[in-house]
């Protein structure tokens, strides 16, 4: 009788038992769940981290290190040393080049339409920008569409000057190229930075520029690619300080 009442008792404390078990691995399992998504939301975040940026472009008036604008009349004809300039963010490089012929003389460049060899799509270049009929200041991205490289490996090479490792010697550059010894791609700084060479499949993204009345210039957009590496050319980088009205151009120095 005792034998079948702890057989009873036995039998129904098995319910319990059990009901702990499957407590038991449920709080496990969810516990587990809670970490895992704990993990991911860490790598999501991390790869679609919000980025920062700017929802218009800015215009920003060139500058010196002193702070004094840049005039038409301070950028010498064929820029034989590299100028830089920083836009639309604080860490977007861009050349500032004034073009000229092999002699020495500024020219006019005009609007043109280039193909984005990548997709086959079109842009309109709007021109240089400068007095009346010397059109001959233009400014594009300062790193290379192919695979991202910057100064001094991509490089602007005056009309005259051979490029090195390229089919380009004196007598072929006569307008000046941009060339990237990284792998080689030349664009062409008097067409919008259209695509001469490869391997790069995409121009130089454009710096529209602006030719005030005063005879300073400023940076007022892009147009073209984005600029290499970046999702837009608003954001995935840092934005001027608000209010800042001005970017400073930077003579290298580097020929
Ligand atoms: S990064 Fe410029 S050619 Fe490859």
């Amino acid at each position: 009788m005792v034998e079948s009442q702890n057989a009873k008792s036995k039998t129904s404390d098995q319910p319990s038992d059990q009901g702990r078990r499957t407590f038991l691995k449920t709080m496990i399992v969810v516990a587990a769940g809670a970490a895992l998504a704990g993990v991911l939301k860490g790598v999501v975040s991390e790869i679609i981290a919000p980025q920062v940026g700017l929802s218009t472009f800015p215009t920003l008036q060139l500058v010196n290190s002193a702070g004094t604008p840049i005039k038409y009349s301070d950028i010498p004809v064929n820029t034989p040393t590299t100028w830089l300039f920083y836009y639309p963010l604080s860490n977007d490089p861009n050349f500032l080049l004034k073009l000229g012929d092999k002699n020495g003389s500024p020219i006019s460049v005009g609007p043109a339409s280039v193909t984005i060899p990548a997709d086959g799509s079109t842009f309109v270049f709007p021109g240089g920008v400068g007095p009346e009929g010397s059109q001959s200041i233009v400014a594009y991205s300062a790193i290379c569409q192919h695979l991202g490289c910057v100064p001094p490996e991509i490089h602007y090479y005056p009309p005259g000057q051979a490029i090195p490792g390229t089919s380009y010697g004196a007598a072929q550059n006569n307008y000046g190229i941009i060339h990237c010894s990284c792998h080689g791609s030349t664009y062409d700084p008097k067409s919008g930075c259209a695509v001469l060479t490869g391997p790069t499949s995409r121009p130089l993204p454009n710096t529209i520029l602006r030719y005030n009345q005063d005879g300073t210039i400023s940076a007022v957009g892009m147009i073209g690619p984005t600029i290499y590496g970046k999702a837009s050319d608003l954001t995935g980088g840092t934005p001027f300080p608000a209010g800042q009205v001005t970017t400073v151009v930077t003579n290298t120095g580097e020929a």
